[in-house]
């Protein structure tokens, strides 16, 4: 299986045309962390992250990551010496090949929690060219999509527009059971983690 990790060591100003870089496709199982950016009990956003997690296809592996509350406020001064919580949130992107990250909208902006987790891995560049989807279950929060997507585009992450998709729930209360069972809710989320596996099945390899 081709080092995912390789991408971040190539230069800016390498091309293919240079003869050292090339795409190959990653042949084994798409290995997606899936983050809900609510902390509530009956939220619409981790349910939709579970249900991800059951709809994705067998080539699929969805993993949800439930460490947000645990990660502490971020501080410059600890990047280079980060708390445990943070090492394993690390590891955790470092170990994915893709991200979906599912985010509710507050007074027009990214949930703190999920602004501060991304703040941990500025520096640290585990999401450099990663593929990332940003869903939510709600078509207003448009603000935060925007926002969501600046920030990760500006990390050099991957951000997916085909697989970014809203699942409008018009106000209405469902579970991870309704997402699933839900024929229209369940194609559309199904179809997006198809279109970001594809996304991460393209792995640009430096030849040495
Ligand atoms: C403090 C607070 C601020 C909110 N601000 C907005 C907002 O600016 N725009 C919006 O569309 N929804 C806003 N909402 C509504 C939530 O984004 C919406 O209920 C969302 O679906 C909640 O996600 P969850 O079910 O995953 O917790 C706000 C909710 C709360 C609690």
């Amino acid at each position: 299986m081709p080092n995912l990790g390789a991408r971040r060591n190539i230069p800016q100003n390498i091309s293919k045309a240079d003869g050292v870089c090339t795409f190959v496709k990653h042949a084994g199982t798409i290995r997606i962390l899936a983050i809900s950016g609510s902390l509530r009990r009956a939220s619409s956003n981790s349910a939709l992250v579970e249900a991800a997690a059951r709809l994705a296809p067998g080539t699929v592996k969805i993993s949800i990551y439930r460490g947000l509350a645990e990660l502490p406020a971020f501080n410059p001064d600890l990047d280079d010496d980060a708390p445990e919580t943070v090492i394993r949130f690390r590891a955790a992107l470092q170990a994915c090949d893709a991200v979906l990250i599912s985010s509710p909208e507050y007074a027009h902006g990214v949930p703190g929690v999920v602004k501060n987790a991304l703040d941990w891995v500025v520096r640290s560049g585990e999401l450099i060219d990663k593929p990332i989807a940003i869903i939510n279950a709600s078509a207003r929060a448009t603000h935060a999509w925007a926002s969501l997507a600046e920030t990760l585009r500006v990390m050099s992450a991957r951000v997916i527009l085909d697989a970014s998709i809203t699942v409008s729930l018009d106000g209405k209360r469902i579970d991870a059971n309704g997402f699933v069972e839900h024929a229209e809710l369940s194609t559309e989320l199904r179809r997006a983690i198809e279109a970001l596996a594809a996304a991460a099945r393209d792995v640009l390899i430096v030849l040495q």
